[in-house]
């Protein structure tokens, strides 16, 4: 912790932020309660007062995922993470509901996708497929660079009646920087002006060299009216998936990145998450970003009430206390102490961040105003 409010200090301290503000007066700084100091600043109030300092690491107050890592020996199949990306209109939704065998575009206000679905499917030989559907309206890049950063294939949309279009690009490009590998799907095969050729050509152009033209790129030509293609494009999903001997441990207390969340009028807090490794099982206690909770139920994508999330599926969880970011990570851990010690350090860096000023010693204040 480099720095944290007066207010946030004086409560550690189990003194009143007031006697702080005038023991900092007397030491050359007008700082208000709400401003933040730096360690050293708090360090001298601390013994100023005649507490002792406690220098906790960064460990014992918040969570170190990387450090965790799973052994060889635990970690199992899980089925992969694929990501629909490509430029407005050209086809995602339609295409992943043919897969789905289900009509969301329907629903969709105006058609055009406003967040990222996730769903799983399981294909007729009895595989899991996780499928993140997102928009191609150019406002979210965003959007598009999370779904790269969270997926273990790409499959870029194109249309074969148009062409390389902007967000086509950008998709390639997010691909490419998250070093995933990338399928092409040709779609609307059924309009006459269908033209996959072209669309291959103008691929090489941004080093995308797909099969048809000795390059190492699947792409598969579909179309989302007649179902035309879609057996192939999952065979090549579950072939690439399979170069890529994707593994997590079930086994273990969950971890999961949150796709989408909101707050909903009835329900509370709203996250949809996507378990990247261990089981979230109702009841367990979380952290999510800077938010806590304990899971009160699970939704999959039809709305059905699971009890348990293995690896790489989608679920919506409810019991979160407040609504956490897209990309927040959601860690499972073991009891509810441990979650608000975690959340509330969380929260103090986010404030400390957005207040970071550097405290105004009276000297500063003077020159300013010379
Ligand atoms: P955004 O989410 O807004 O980026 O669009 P999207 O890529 O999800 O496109 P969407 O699936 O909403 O489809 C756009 C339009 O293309 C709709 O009118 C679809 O009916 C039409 N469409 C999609 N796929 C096909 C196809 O295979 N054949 C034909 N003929 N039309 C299609
Ligand atoms: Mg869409």
């Amino acid at each position: 912790p480099e720095a944290i409010t007066v207010q946030d200090l004086a409560n550690r301290m189990a003194e009143k932020a007031a006697d702080l503000v005038k023991a900092l007066f007397k030491m050359g700084m007008m700082v208000t309660i709400n401003q933040t100091i730096d360690q050293d600043t708090a360090e001298l109030l601390v013994t100023e007062f005649g507490h002792n300092i406690q220098r906790v690491s960064e460990s014992d107050v918040d969570i170190d995922t990387a450090a965790d890592v799973d052994a060889e020996d635990t970690l199992q199949p899980r089925p992969p993470v694929v990501t629909i990306m490509g430029h407005v209109d050209h086809g995602k939704t339609s295409l992943l509901d043919a897969l789905r065998g289900t009509d969301v575009v329907c629903g969709e206000a105006g058609g055009i996708t406003q967040h990222i679905g996730a769903y799983q499917i399981k294909t007729k030989g009895g595989d899991h497929i996780t499928f993140l559907d997102t928009p191609g309206h150019e406002a979210f890049t965003e959007m598009r660079m999370r779904g790269a950063n969270v997926t273990d294939i790409v499959i870029l949309v194109v249309a074969g009646d148009d062409g390389l279009m902007p967000q086509t690009i950008e998709a390639i490009n997010h691909t490419k920087a998250a070093g995933v590998p990338m399928i092409v799907a040709i779609t609307k095969a059924d309009k006459p002006e269908f033209n996959p050729q072209k669309i291959r050509e103008r691929l090489l152009e941004h080093e995308v060299i797909v099969e048809a033209m000795s390059g190492d790129v699947q792409d598969v030509e579909v179309s989302a009216k007649t179902g035309a293609g879609l057996d192939d494009l999952i065979e090549k999903i579950l072939l690439q998936a399979e170069l890529l001997e994707l593994k997590a441990n079930p086994d273990r207390a969950a971890e999961a990145t949150v796709i989408e969340a909101k707050l909903d009028k009835g329900k509370g807090p709203l996250a949809t998450v996507l378990v990247n490794r261990g089981t979230l099982k109702v009841g367990d206690i979380l952290v999510v970003g800077t938010q806590s909770g304990r899971v009160r139920a699970m939704l999959d994508d039809k709305g059905r009430q699971v009890k348990v999330a293995p690896p790489s599926l989608p679920v919506e969880v409810l019991g979160i206390g407040g609504v956490p970011m897209a990309g927040d990570t959601l860690t499972v851990v073991e009891n509810e102490a441990r979650a608000r010690e975690v959340a509330a350090y969380r929260q103090e860096q986010a404030t400390a961040k957005r207040t970071a000023t550097a405290p105004t010693s009276l000297e500063n204040m003077f020159s300013a105003l010379a």
